[in-house]
């Protein structure tokens, strides 16, 4: 059974207040916070390593490149990739669903081909998508959810796959796991539809590879983007896994040092995999923590966790529905996400007056607008979960919310 009292005990940042209030973090699906282990390798690789790597051949370069490479093999590792060179490190998902777009996609979308998308997607693994069919008129379709607006659970309509992935598409782009409403999706059966018709698979694992992890090979995706700092890690990294094959035949990204082989004033040509897609120093300090970050989810397991969300989901949806005509979306399996709205009450006023009671709660479109157009609001009060949290934090926050309806007078 996972402890999240002890967890928390890893986790400085619960030491301090907020408001003169124990803080009750709730934003997770935002970021997440970060553990000692995690700090403590930002601090010791900049006071022991700090080096560039890759090109020197001093003690320092050779330690901090052995590091950083080192925490790409157990990336691959986590996710079931073939091999370190599947992974590619950019800033954040969303860069790494750009390089997809501005490579691949360069080379294999043409005019009237077709682009996939679901009903449910952060604009993340959005926008890139409508830029790149704007500037190949190409296709945009959007896979719908089925029910309407009050019944939404933010399933997609399996029903209508083959209606929606028809031989014209290309390249089919899902998330995993819903930001707002926590719904999983069924990638298998995606996938699965994507293959009769051969087209490219790309995952936006940003929130399904922290909550549910990922197995790359066993779901055989073609590209999974994530970031570490939804999973306990540092800002800054991003993670693109991209099977060998495709990665090979792509483009570069962007240009420059450390993506090129031999380079003469009018030419040039492209390193190996993967550092063909990392031009320029990398964020080496941030990358080497981010493994203590993979270390940390190690030392969970994804049966637990899911439990766990499973757990205070169904505790958070039994006390918000206890409030009269709360409106709460979503699915009751959601994983570790509840999203709400108080009647009449703008979701910032409900974050603001959550926030006097130390507790952080997200409120708004949450980079889904999308999605709020099909439940038919601007927006909404959100809870995500981690591994630190526990009935005492939804306690607190219910509490709180108790503030809402007093000053709303409802
Ligand atoms: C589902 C989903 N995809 C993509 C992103 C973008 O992640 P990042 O801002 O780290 O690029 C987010 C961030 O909230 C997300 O929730």
């Amino acid at each position: 059974m996972l402890n999240p009292l002890h967890i928390k005990k890893d986790f400085p940042i619960f030491e301090r207040q907020v408001n003169g209030k124990p803080l009750v973090y709730l934003d997770n699906a935002s970021t997440t916070q970060k553990p000692g282990a995690v700090l403590d390798a930002l601090t010791e690789y900049y006071s022991t390593m700090n080096a560039n790597i890759h090109r020197g051949v001093h003690t320092l370069s050779e330690e901090a490149t052995a590091a950083y490479e080192g925490v790409r093999a157990k990336v691959a590792a986590f996710i079931g990739a073939r091999e370190p060179a599947e992974i590619v490190f950019t800033r954040n998902a969303t860069e790494a669903l750009n390089l997809i777009a501005y490579t691949w996609c360069e080379q294999n979308i043409y005019s009237g081909d077709e682009v996939v998308v679901s009903e449910l997607e952060h604009h993340s693994n959005l926008v890139p998508w409508q830029e790149l069919c704007r500037r190949k008129k190409a296709v945009l379709k959007i896979l719908p959810l089925d029910g309407d607006a009050k019944i939404c659970d933010g399933n997609i309509d399996v029903q209508r796959l083959d209606e929606f992935i028809t031989e014209k598409c290309k390249l089919v782009a899902v998330t995993q796991l819903s930001n707002v409403l926590g719904t999983i999706v069924p990638l298998e059966k995606i996938i699965k539809r994507a293959r009769e018709v051969g087209a490219v698979v790309v995952i936006d694992g940003a929130q399904g590879v922290p909550h549910l992890g990922i197995d790359v090979q066993k779901l055989d995706c073609d590209f999974l983007a994530f970031s570490s700092h939804k999973m306990f890690g540092p800002t800054g990294v991003g993670i693109l896994y991209g099977k060998r094959e495709l990665l090979e035949k792509m483009p570069p990204f962007l240009f420059g040092g450390d993506m090129v082989k031999e380079v003469t004033a009018h030419e040039a040509n492209w390193n190996e995999l993967p550092w063909k897609f990392e031009a320029g120093t990398p964020n080496i300090a941030d990358v080497i923590a981010f493994g203590k970050a993979i270390e940390f989810m190690e030392s969970l397991n994804f049966e637990e966790i899911r439990s766990h969300e499973k757990e205070l989901v169904k505790y958070a949806r039994q006390k918000l529905s206890e409030f009269p005509g709360m409106q709460i979306y979503g699915p009751a399996s959601s994983a570790g996400i509840v999203s709400f709205n108080v009647p009449g009450v703008h979701p910032h006023d409900v974050a603001s007056i959550l926030n006097e009671a130390g507790v952080a709660v997200r409120a708004g479109h949450h980079c889904a607008q999308p999605l709020m157009q099909k439940l038919q609001v601007p927006a909404t009060t959100r809870m995500s979960f981690s591994v630190y949290n526990d009935e005492g934090d939804v306690d607190t926050a219910v509490e709180a919310l108790k503030n809402v309806y007093k000053i709303f007078k409802l």
